[in-house]
């Protein structure tokens, strides 16, 4: 069982609100609230029960609230001349990828896949840049057998791979999977990071508050480690118990040597 929320208050903050004052021009604080339910309308179409929806998440740069998101910027920043290609899997309306452009990230080094073009296409409207949009939007599944085979990131390399509350939408064997593919994309002396709901133990296919696998820390760890990353740092944050479960905010950093 999951909250729905009507109202977006809870996520408009002032990130949030910086964030659309700088990239849509938006300072009003009403219509703000009323553009992003506007969005949600077209998200609602989607078929799956996401919580970054319903919550109205989808609208929140999230990543930026994370300790990597500083690191991943200023090593950008710091050395101008050296392109850092970065790629957001489940990047849903690409709203951290938007937040990366407004701190000076360079577009055309951002790449997002998410597997609904639905969401894609209501990242246009919810940030009006359909037309001017530099950052490129790749519709593919990360769960195909061989990701990123037969997608259009196949034989690319990037030097950040993300993937935001991603892991907790997959049973162990997917995970596995998607680990693999994802240490392909990431280039020698690259990182993977991102963040999900876990467990202090690992529970399969529970259907908590909407989450369907909460992996413990250590075991993603060992998961991580097992499919060649180096430099291996996961975190944990109690979240409470839900349902009878230990759930925590699990942050995770993995390079490629
Ligand atoms: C819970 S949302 C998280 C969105 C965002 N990354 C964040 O941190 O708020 C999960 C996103 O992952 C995408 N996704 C789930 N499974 C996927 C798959 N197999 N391939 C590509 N994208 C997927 C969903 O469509 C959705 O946009």
């Amino acid at each position: 069982m999951s909250l729905s929320f009507t109202d977006p208050q809870p996520i408009l903050g002032p990130a949030t609100a910086n964030l659309y004052t700088k990239y849509v021009r938006i300072t009003d604080e009403t219509e703000l609230r009323a553009h992003i339910l506007r969005v949600r309308a077209i998200l609602d179409n989607n078929p799956c029960d996401y919580r970054c929806i319903k919550e109205f998440r989808f609208a929140q740069p999230r990543l930026l609230e994370r300790p990597i998101y500083s690191i991943i910027l200023s090593q950008r920043l710091s050395d101008p001349s050296t392109p850092r290609p970065l790629l957001d899997i489940g990047c849903c309306t690409g709203t951290d990828l938007r937040q990366l452009v407004v701190d000076g990230y360079p577009a055309s080094e951002l790449v997002g896949i998410d597997q609904y073009a639905l969401f894609v296409d209501a990242g246009y409207e919810l940030f009006r840049d359909r037309k001017t949009c530099g950052v490129r939007f790749v519709i593919g599944n990360a769960l195909e057998e061989g990701f990123p085979r037969g997608t259009r990131l196949e034989g690319e390399r990037f030097e950040v791979v993300h993937a935001g509350s991603v892991v907790h939408l997959l049973d162990r064997k997917q995970i596995r999977n998607f680990v693999k593919g994802v240490r392909e994309l990431v280039r020698p002396g690259g990182w993977f990071v991102g963040g999900h709901m876990g467990a202090s133990e690992t529970k399969d296919f529970v259907e908590v508050s909407g989450l369907r696998h909460l992996e413990a820390p250590a075991e993603f760890k060992r998961i991580l480690e097992e499919e060649g990353f180096v430099e291996v740092v996961v975190n944990a944050e109690n979240r409470g118990v839900r349902e009878g479960v230990h759930t925590m905010w699990v942050d995770f950093v993995a390079k490629v040597q």
